[in-house]
């Protein structure tokens, strides 16, 4: 018997939800995109895709379908029979903020029928499903969770930018507060992807995203003071790296930067290591050391914009600095927590004129004292310095090396004699 029929609904429409409620349609279901930001809602029902990852002609085609739409009107989720959560889980002051969670909960429960399902996929700390969410659509309901309706999580793998794994390729883990319960959530997703990979409860699959996250964390934040290290004792770390990646197994390559951004790791560790700390009243030493030095690595950058200012004869104070980047990561718009921001607000206040040129994050989120520029040729002639942070592809790499301005590149994209990598 399949416990799933055919009215989906995807609570979000962001990095996660947009492209979930795609692959919903793919999939065969009539989807309504639920989401409170108005200029989002009326952007996507006239084409326009605020997520990279969707095209203007994708969103097209999924509204061509007559099976898409977005709302911000709650009354349009009645008679869901399956819903998806995916909305910011952030932190404030040091605590997880579910507030966006309970919000969608709530108004899920009001349109929660029997026999429809509930899916978590905004990523949290163990037990928020079951714990939060249940109680929340059980008393707004009046439905018992898992007898009358089922409840699931299912963490979100979506790798914005990246080409090769998209949602629908990359394994997804389901998982159900019980057996009736999994199998709707993984009904649900094997419409949706190749590949699930069932999990025996919600707090495996809750801790699963925790761990994924907390070990690209823990690993950068090792090549980050691994490579501080080296530079001071003369070795070249980014050569290292790429011999030790030849090994083909038992080593797994990640890469210095200036930093780490978006919505996950400088979130979610801290949502492990909050609960763990909670719970146990234990600190996990592993999340608060990567924290403290990935946190820390803006203010190197800076040093070392100092020091190779210095190396010219010059000071901060008065030098034009032009910034390639301010996304968080290459390719991508999303500037969400993103190291750019500190590096920048610190060369300010040390008195440096900052030129910003990011093509892909809106002139609104730039930081206010710091000049738009699109690195013309004219830019560079003007610069001092320049801190090449973020990769896109749509940099002018050669154009930044001819320039012979003297370059730190936090990513080792660039090579040539005024080029010093992190
Ligand atoms: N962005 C990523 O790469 C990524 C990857 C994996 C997991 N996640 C997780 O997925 C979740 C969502 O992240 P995101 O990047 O999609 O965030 P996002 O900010 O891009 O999208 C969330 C959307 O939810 C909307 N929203 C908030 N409260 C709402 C409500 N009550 N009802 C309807 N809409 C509401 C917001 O307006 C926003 O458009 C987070 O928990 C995040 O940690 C994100």
């Amino acid at each position: 018997m399949t416990l799933i029929k055919d009215r989906a609904v995807i609570i979000g429409q962001g990095y996660v939800g947009l492209p979930v409620a795609m692959r919903a349609v793919h999939g065969g279901y009539d989807v309504v995109g639920f989401e409170i930001d108005p200029t989002k809602v009326s952007a996507l029902n006239s084409g326009r895709s605020h997520v990279e990852d969707i095209s203007a002609d994708q969103l097209g085609e999924m509204l061509g379908t007559g099976r898409y739409r977005a709302t911000s009107e709650a009354s349009d989720l009645a008679g869901f029979d399956v819903a998806v959560i995916s909305v910011p889980t952030p932190m404030g002051e040091g605590v997880p903020d579910l507030s966006y969670i309970e919000s969608a909960a709530r108004t899920l429960a009001a349109h929660l029928s029997p026999g429809a399902t509930v899916i978590l996929e905004s990523t949290t700390y163990p037990g928020t499903t079951e714990e939060l969410v249940a109680p929340i659509l059980e008393s707004g309901s009046g439905l018992v969770a898992g007898e009358d309706f089922q409840l699931g999580y299912s963490p979100e793998r979506i790798d914005p930018g990246n080409p090769t794994w998209r949602l629908e390729n990359t394994p997804k883990v389901v998982s159900g507060m019980n057996p009736r319960s999994l199998e709707a959530v993984q009904g649900f997703f094997d419409r949706l992807v190749d590949t699930t990979v069932p999990v025996s409860g919600t707090r495996e699959a809750e801790l699963t995203k925790l761990l994924e996250n907390t070990f690209r964390h823990v690993n950068i934040a090792l090549v980050n003071e691994l490579a501080m290290f080296a530079r001071d004792l003369g070795i070249d770390v980014w050569e290292a790296i790429d011999a030790a990646s030849t090994k083909p197994f038992g080593y797994m390559r990640f890469t210095p930067g200036p930093g780490v951004g978006g919505h996950c790791l400088p979130i979610d560790p801290s949502y492990l290591s909050w609960q763990v700390e909670r719970s146990l009243g234990q600190t996990f030493r592993f999340v608060e050391l990567a924290n403290d030095i990935n946190e820390h690595m803006p203010d190197y950058v800076v040093r070392r914009v100092q020091a190779l200012l210095n190396d010219h004869a010059k000071a901060v104070r008065g030098s034009t600095v032009v910034v390639y980047g301010l996304a968080y990561k290459a390719n991508t718009s999303d500037a969400r927590e993103t190291p750019a921001r500190p590096v920048i607000d610190q060369l300010l206040r040390l008195g440096a004129e900052v030129c910003l040129v990011d093509p892909h994050v809106a002139a609104e989120q730039f930081p206010s004292d710091a000049t738009p520029c699109d690195g013309s040729p004219d830019d560079l002639a003007d610069a001092d310095l320049v801190i090449y942070l973020v990769d896109h592809d749509d940099f002018d790499r050669e154009a930044i090396v001819a320039s012979g301005v003297p370059v730190l590149d936090c990513r080792r994209a660039l090579s040539g004699p005024n080029v010093q990598h992190l």
